[in-house]
């Protein structure tokens, strides 16, 4: 579901959406990596970082949105190549040493499949490591996954319903997953970023560059701002008048090596 976001909208929020990515590099344990991919690498700056820090001999950027890799030209080089894919079947049998994916798995559906297919493409001792958003229960969310089951919504979206939630594993099924999948080490961590914004009208710009655009991409432009009128002032119903706002945005970490 690469549609699904709204590149513009998304860099709004720079500094606060890249913080997690520096976050999950502290995770990887130095070592000498040969091949190395970023899957859903976005724009391609990230994977730079990331390669010019652990310095594979090979990293690969890989991403479905012809339109996120037009951008990735100005950080490629000899070692560090992009390419389009699909990490929905993506998988590449003891191929790579790190895999890496920043804020884009929670799009793919099948978590369990999906981790079996990461954890086949690592070679022995391979590092895996994730980071994902794990708002759902926050009520941006809740409220947009009603409003999505509600009569005329679902029609303007076309009979389509948001139910993200189940994409996702909870926590503890990732660390159980982990475990049974026959990792050797594991680290996986749930954390609260705390985003201080001047008004609560920030948090409708926020979920505006990610989970709204799904919203955006189903509905026609009239049926989207009547849906954007009616949602915020549904959710300023829940959320408080606080000047500045705090937002408390929940991530998923997960950090693990391959057996050797
Ligand atoms: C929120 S962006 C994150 C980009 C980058 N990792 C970063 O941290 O800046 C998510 C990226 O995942 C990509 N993506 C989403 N679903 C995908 C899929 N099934 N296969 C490959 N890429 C996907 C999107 O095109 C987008 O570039």
């Amino acid at each position: 579901m690469s549609g699904t976001w709204n590149p513009n909208q998304y860099e709004k929020f720079k500094n606060e959406r890249s913080q997690p990515f520096f976050d999950l590099l502290d995770f990887i344990k130095p070592d000498t990596f040969k091949e190395a991919i970023d899957l859903g690498c976005g724009t391609g700056e990230l994977t730079r970082i990331m390669h010019d820090r652990f310095k594979p001999q090979q990293t690969t950027g890989m991403d479905s949105s012809g339109e996120m890799l037009a951008k990735t030209k100005s950080f490629s080089s000899a070692d560090l190549n992009f390419l389009q894919g699909d990490i929905d079947v993506w998988e590449k049998p003891d191929a790579y040493d790190l895999i890496v994916s920043n804020a884009a798995l929670q799009w793919s559906p099948g978590h369990r499949d999906l981790f079996q297919r990461l954890h086949r493409s690592l070679r022995p001792g391979g590092q895996l490591a994730v980071q994902m958003p794990m708002n759902h229960d926050y009520p941006t969310h809740v409220l947009s996954q009603a409003m999505s089951h509600e009569e005329h919504w679902k029609k303007a979206l076309g009979g389509h319903t948001y139910d993200k939630p189940k994409t996702m594993l909870t926590v503890e099924e990732y660390a159980n997953l982990i475990y049974k999948l026959g990792f050797q080490e594991q680290r996986v961590e749930l954390k609260v970023y705390g985003h201080i914004l001047p008004t609560r009208e920030g948090v409708i710009e926020w979920v505006r560059g990610s989970m709204l655009t799904y919203f955006e991409k189903h509905m026609s432009k009239t049926d989207y701002a009547d849906f954007l009128q009616e949602y915020q002032s549904r959710l300023f119903q829940i959320l408080p008048d606080d000047k500045p706002f705090f937002y408390p945005f929940k991530r998923v970490f997960i950090w693990a090596r391959k057996a050797t």
